[in-house]
């Protein structure tokens, strides 16, 4: 069994065109190589050469299941057919052509079709974008500046989007409050000195690590109406994840304004903010200047993205995407589950098409395992377990199953059975390995 230092020294050999591209990279992107936080690992994660379906191999051969999915904009899997003929044939017409054209009234009026609350439609390069512009849209509709948001909601790496107190950040009109308190919302809603709540949708951190209450969530329209806030549902990774109305149309509440993108451009980039007609008239260009938004971005509804997000949504109006990754999620937690209970361990696979994996103490048993076995958020989001999910994410690696360092499996409708056996095979053995070598953490051993 691949335990303690073995199991690097293995990685590494494995791994060597990996190492190599690594090395190379570490003289480049300040961020150990990496391009994105995630990408970050101790030693290094693979180098990718190429991915079909709900796999993906790396520069040395190594074949992985990929619970990654681009970030979660994958709900297909990778290269599905009609999207990869789609964006063939477009890239031969033209890119981008700096004009109008059919694509992008096809990919709105597709996305309004799903989302009834969609009476408009914006194109953005990405979801943090939308975000941006949601906040800017509710400013000039209410006339007033604040912006209310939840902890660990997360919403991209903008000022007034990301994390409170980050180094650099100046976001003074942004006050941060404990999430799913319904009486601390309405104390700060009743000042009238916001312009914007902005929620998360399914709950915090992709896709409802901690989960939000659905009672909280159903208040929240009339909330804001009463005390004259535009409420700003991000709906960036749930949004046709979940279902083709969006995690909206699940819970049965109808947002000012939704925030979409991933799974939205069918693997390439894209945001788009879409609500209401009144709120969205700042972007007519007879409104008066004073409230106006001259609404630029070179790669707003490339014919290139709308390619390839008119392929994808046609495919998410049936809910057939949807369901078959809700399926496959639920094969993985519960399999997941009876092999963390087999082996006393303290913890839980948990939540939709994005399972997330709780280690720590159980506080209740949830009635399904859509819910994490605690409510408290700062056991869900501890740091200090961080060094064992990457650690797990390591073992996991080697064997051929590749997953976020957070410990976090994004599912797609290109995942099979086979694919959830072959990864509970490996999640099994690396936790083996795990309680072995100690670094599960005794803590975490149900006595
Ligand atoms: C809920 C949520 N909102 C917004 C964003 C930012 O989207 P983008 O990375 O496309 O800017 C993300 C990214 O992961 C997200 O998870």
């Amino acid at each position: 069994m691949l335990t303690g230092e073995d199991l690097v020294e293995e990685y590494r050999r494995t791994h060597q065109g990996s190492e190599k591209l690594h090395e190379r990279a570490v003289k480049t992107f300040a961020g150990n190589g990496a391009t994105h936080a995630v990408r970050v690992l101790d030693p290094f994660r693979p180098y990718i050469t190429r991915a079909q379906g709900s796999r993906k191999w790396d520069i040395d051969g190594n074949e992985y299941i990929d619970y990654l999915m681009g970030h979660g904009a994958l709900i297909l899997g990778h290269g599905h057919p009609a999207v990869v003929q789609a964006v063939q044939e477009q890239m031969a017409k033209g890119v981008h052509y700096g004009e109008n054209h059919e694509l992008e009234v096809e990919l709105a009026e597709l996305i309004k079709a799903m989302m009834s609350a969609a009476e408009r439609v914006a194109f953005f390069s990405c979801g943090q974008e939308a975000n941006m512009m949601a906040i800017r849209l509710g400013r000039i509709f209410t006339g007033r500046k604040k912006v209310l948001r939840f902890q660990e909601n997360f919403h991209g790496w903008a000022d007034e989007l990301t994390h409170e107190g980050s180094p650099g950040v100046v976001a003074n009109e942004v006050n941060v409050i404990p999430f799913n308190d319904l009486n601390k919302t309405e104390e700060e809603l009743a000042t009238k000195k916001y312009a914007v709540l902005l929620t998360e949708g399914g709950g915090a951190y992709v896709n409802g690590r901690v989960p939000i209450d659905i009672e909280f969530a159903r208040a929240l329209p009339d909330l804001t109406r009463k005390y004259g806030t535009v409420w700003v549902l991000d709906e960036v990774v749930t949004g046709f994840r979940d279902a083709p109305g969006g995690w909206q149309s699940v819970v049965g509440v109808r947002p000012d304004l939704t925030t979409l993108g991933k799974c939205v451009g069918g693997g390439l980039p894209v945001g788009a903010v879409v609500g209401r007609t009144d709120i969205m008239e700042a972007f007519n260009p007879m409104t008066p200047p004073e409230r106006r938004i001259p609404h630029t971005g070179t790669w707003n509804a490339t014919p290139l993205l709308c390619s390839a997000g008119v392929a994808a949504c046609r495919l998410y109006q049936s809910g057939e995407p949807q369901k078959k990754a809700r399926q496959i999620a639920d094969y993985l937690r519960e399999r997941g589950n009876r092999v963390l209970k087999e082996r006393d361990i303290s913890g839980r696979l948990y939540s939709r098409t994005v399972v997330h994996l709780y280690l720590g103490p159980i506080d209740c048993e949830p009635s399904d395992d859509t819910m994490p076995p605690t409510r408290d958020m700062k056991k869900l989001m501890n740091p200090a377990m961080e060094p064992v999910y990457t650690r797990l994410c390591l073992h996991l690696l080697q064997r051929g199953i590749a997953v976020a360092p957070k410990g976090f499996y994004v599912l797609s409708a290109a995942h099979t059975t086979e694919d959830i056996d072959q990864t509970i095979d490996a999640f099994s053995d690396s936790l083996d390995a795990m309680i072995e070598e100690g670094t599960l953490g005794e803590a975490l051993r149900v006595r």
